[in-house]
């Protein structure tokens, strides 16, 4: 269990840490992304402490949120990096993580995404395919390596969550099927320049019942033994990530000690270590997005709508997963008034709250959208024209900006006509 509130009213004012959010605003600018220094820091200990009972490396899911300081606190703790492009590499290598400590997914890594990988070192890429071995094989021979590969099983098992966000199921394009495991590793047995280091799974994101997990590593287990039995040396078993946060109060997340009390007996008997990927998990709580009610309007059926300056643009999940954020007014208010909160996109779907019990603030003032940690900066855009926000970390009374808000120079400085 996290122990800290970190977003909390000092007076009537939300703060971050010692910092209060209005100052930032002030200072940035809106819409903007507050993160948590001492936040990212107790998430990061919280899942440790759950598995310190397994020989066990924590590789960060980089795709949750990119930014280089982001990378950089975990890396400092002693956590690697979990990769899906050569971007995210790229970003990992800038933020001063060790190749080694790095590990590289993905169902569609171009060639010239393997090679960069190969060059610089990464502890293992994880491979989704009898094609991908083949590149893989062809890229290493011509650099003269041998690479360390793990293979992904699609362990088709269908977790409960949004239906965009389940990835070992049958259905879905990850992975290779368990039922072509024997022949991948016949495969295996005559790639001259691919070493089999790793199994590799993960079935998900924001995955309550622990069950799932259970029955896949279940799976994974039996291919381990497999895998064995055809002469392989497993060095790691890759859970992958998916652990769930809380962004409802109503709907609280399972504790991560649940998951660690009924995957560490089943992993540590192997005496392999095991690699988990975490990405939500690790930011979500740890970001607020910041914005200003622009207007606020009622339509003649009496309903009531807050314009804030923060869209869809900034902040895609409730459209794409019609995924619930907290909203709180920076200053506090006692009353409530049952309103949407929506963006200036100019899409139906541009909204973070529909038919919401919302503080009663007034135009100008702040709200601040809760747990906006992850799968959130990442997925931004420049749709309708619009500007990337600024981030910055708290750290205590510290105050960094990590991301410049972007110019209209830099919207257009690829274009030529
Ligand atoms: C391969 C892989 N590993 C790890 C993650 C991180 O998942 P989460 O953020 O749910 O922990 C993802 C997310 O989709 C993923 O695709």
């Amino acid at each position: 269990m996290l122990d800290s509130k970190i977003f909390q009213y000092t007076g009537t004012t939300l703060s971050c840490d010692n910092v209060h959010l209005d100052r930032l605003a002030d200072t940035f600018g809106t819409p903007l992304f507050v993160t948590s220094r001492k936040s990212l820091v107790e998430s990061y200990m919280a899942f440790e402490r759950a598995f310190e009972a397994l020989p066990h490396f924590s590789c960060y899911s980089v795709k949750a949120n990119f930014n280089l300081s982001v990378i950089k606190t975990f890396s400092e703790l002693g956590c690697g990096c979990d990769v899906n492009s050569g971007g995210e590499l790229y970003r990992a290598l800038q933020a001063g993580v060790s190749p080694d400590r790095i590990i590289f997914a993905g169902v569609g890594k171009k060639p010239e995404e393997i090679a960069y990988a190969l060059e610089r070192g990464v502890l293992m890429l994880k491979a989704e395919s009898f094609s991908e071995l083949k590149a893989i094989d062809r890229i290493a021979g011509g650099q003269g390596k041998k690479a360390s590969v793990a293979i992904r099983i699609n362990p088709n098992v269908t977790a409960e969550t949004h239906p965009y966000i389940t990835t070992g199921d049958s259905k879905e394009k990850f992975g290779i099927d368990e039922a072509e495991l024997p022949e991948v590793f016949d495969f295996l047995g005559n790639l001259q320049n691919v070493k089999l280091v790793g199994l590799d799974m993960h079935i998900g994101s924001q995955i309550f019942d622990t069950e799932y997990y259970v029955a896949a590593t279940t799976k994974l287990l039996t291919i381990l033994n497999a895998a064995k039995a055809h002469g392989f040396t497993i060095e790691f078993l890759d859970i992958g990530g998916g652990f769930p946060v809380t962004y409802d109060p109503l709907k609280p997340a399972t504790p991560i000690e649940q998951f660690a009390e009924k995957l560490i007996p089943m992993l540590l008997p192997t005496g392999i270590k095991v690699i988990f990927e975490p990405g939500r998990y690790l930011v979500a709580n740890a970001s607020v997005l910041l914005t200003r009610i622009l207007y606020r309007k009622r339509n003649h059926t009496g309903k009531e709508f807050f314009v804030v300056d923060a869209g869809m643009t900034e902040l895609i999940r409730p459209a794409l997963y019609q995924s619930h954020h907290e909203i709180q007014s920076v200053t506090r208010h006692e009353s409530t008034i049952i309103a949407d909160v929506v963006g200036p996109v100019c899409e139906s779907s541009d909204f973070f709250a529909r038919h919401r019990a919302i503080p009663d603030a007034e135009e100008g003032e702040l709200l601040a959208v809760m747990s906006s940690g992850a799968y959130a900066a990442v997925m931004g855009s420049n749709y309708n024209g619009r500007l990337r926000p600024a981030e910055v970390l708290v750290d205590g009374s510290e105050v960094t900006l990590v991301r410049k808000r972007e110019t209209y120079e830099q919207l257009v400085q690829n274009e030529r006509f």
